[in-house]
């Protein structure tokens, strides 16, 4: 029996390759069409050119909005979606005094299932189809993400937090019992659907030795899951990660030593890394997650990611909320962008965006299945409007008057002044999620 065709039309945007590598590393069809059976991609084209091949198939009409695959974000706390923007402090003193007592509460499978589900629909509201989260300590707070995220069959990483010191009792495990639950919570989600395990020591601050140790063996136990951790965020954290790991010489030996860091390792914010510790992780392939809403909101500091970029280290974007102050992806390139302006970098729309879809999928080694349009990957994809705001409909008619008005420009005004209103729907696995009330395309059959 064949299966029914899907097809979307609009302008249809999506990376094939690196812009650090080539010019020539995008595919674009100003009236393209997208095709989607089975939730997978069939091909896309320019809507004259293979709109022919595939009569009765039902059509759904985004002319003038642009098709791109899903955003991916490398590192957020879905149990801080609440406790977003609070005021006052820096990293050590913002999470004893909000963030720890905010994440004792996910002990309750309810409550941890109502914020996963607020959650992963705030994340299609903002166009992310992807994520790399932190739960918390609690198993219940895994099976709450996972099992939402499979509600959608959505991609989602996630992971049970390991902390067996320094943070309250209520949120800490043991390294005998840290290891047991993550290795449960592999065994009933990793793989199951299109879920995927991510081995979770939080940072150093609040795992000994053995119980990094542990994650690592757990990791070599099942070599498919990833690992995620905290690197070099902030200042006071690198001088308590030293003091309580005085036999290493800088905080990425901590995790060096324990085996955490390999080619499926993401470390969120990476702003204080020495040349030589760039040179380890890229010599391990490992992948750091750049934070800047997060990074700014906390004072942390700024990303070098000319640093990362001369050093060859993948390099990914991500939210961070609830230290990052949005989880719109668009926010956070823009925010990025103004980061690395003050490194004295202008850093060019299509890296950013680059670093939320193909090059995360390719860091994370899942470009086979998300991160583009090319045949066969998963139809995890967004519809932009790129002029959703009058601000945006002033600049594009400046533009147009200057003769200057071009895809480039186009995607960095949605960078700069863009947010979750431009995007009109997302569409995970070939299915609607996320529809905006601004919402009026037009669905016919060929
Ligand atoms: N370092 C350890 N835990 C956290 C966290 O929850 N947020 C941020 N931004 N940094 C951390
Ligand atoms: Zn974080």
């Amino acid at each position: 029996m064949n299966e029914p065709i899907y097809l979307y039309r609009g302008e249809v945007f999506y990376f094939k390759s690196s812009p650090l590598e080539s010019k020539d590393c995008y595919c674009y069809f100003s009236d393209g069409l997208l095709v989607v059976s089975e939730g997978k991609i069939v091909e896309t084209g320019a809507y004259e050119d293979i709109k022919d091949r595939y009569p009765g198939a039902s059509l759904t009409d985004y002319s003038g909005k642009l098709l791109m695959p899903g955003l991916i974000d490398s590192h957020v706390h879905y149990p801080q979606s609440e406790m977003i923007g609070m005021y006052g402090r820096q990293l050590l003193d913002w999470l004893n005094e909000y963030t720890y007592p905010t994440e004792e509460a996910f002990s309750n499978p309810e409550y941890a299932e109502r914020v996963a589900r607020l959650f992963v629909n705030e994340l299609f509201r903002n166009g992310t189809t992807t994520c790399m989260a932190y739960a918390t300590v609690h198993k219940e707070s895994v099976n709450a993400l996972f099992s939402v995220a499979s509600d959608y069959n959505m991609l989602m990483m996630t992971g049970k937090v390991l902390m067996n010191r320094n943070a309250p009792q209520a949120l800490t495990d043991t390294e005998e019992s840290g290891e047991t639950d993550s290795r449960e919570l592999i065994e009933t989600w990793h793989k199951k659907g299109r879920n995927l395990y991510v081995i979770t020591p939080r940072f150093s601050i609040t795992s000994t030795h053995g119980q990094l140790i542990s994650a690592a063996r757990l990791h070599e136990e099942y070599p498919d899951t990833y690992i995620q951790t905290h690197l070099s965020e902030n200042k006071n954290e690198i001088d308590s990660t030293l003091s309580l790991s005085p036999e290493c010489s800088d905080y990425l030996e901590v995790y060096e030593r324990a085996g955490l860091v390999t080619n499926r390792s993401v470390f969120g914010h990476c702003i204080h890394l020495s040349d030589s510790e760039c040179r380890r992780m890229a010599e391990a392939g490992a992948i750091i997650a750049h934070c800047p809403t997060s990074n700014l909101f906390l004072g942390s500091g700024l990303f070098d990611m000319q640093q990362a970029n001369r050093i060859n280290i993948q390099t990914t974007l991500a939210t961070d909320v609830g230290g990052g102050t949005s989880l719109s992806l668009w926010k956070t390139m823009a925010e990025s962008y103004k980061v690395q302006q003050l490194n004295g970098y202008s850093m060019s729309v299509f890296e950013s965006l680059y670093k939320c879809t193909l090059g995360t999928a390719r860091a994370l080694q899942l470009d086979d299945k998300i991160g583009s349009f090319e045949k066969g990957r998963e139809a995890d994809f967004i519809v932009v409007d790129c002029m959703a705001t009058s601000s945006l409909q002033m600049r594009k008619n400046y533009l147009e008057r200057n003769g200057k008005w071009n895809l480039e420009n186009k995607l960095f005004g949605v960078q700069t002044l863009g947010d979750d209103r431009n995007i009109l729907a997302t569409y995970v696995a070939g299915k609607l999620v996320y529809l905006s009330d601004a919402c009026n395309h037009q669905e016919t059959g060929m």
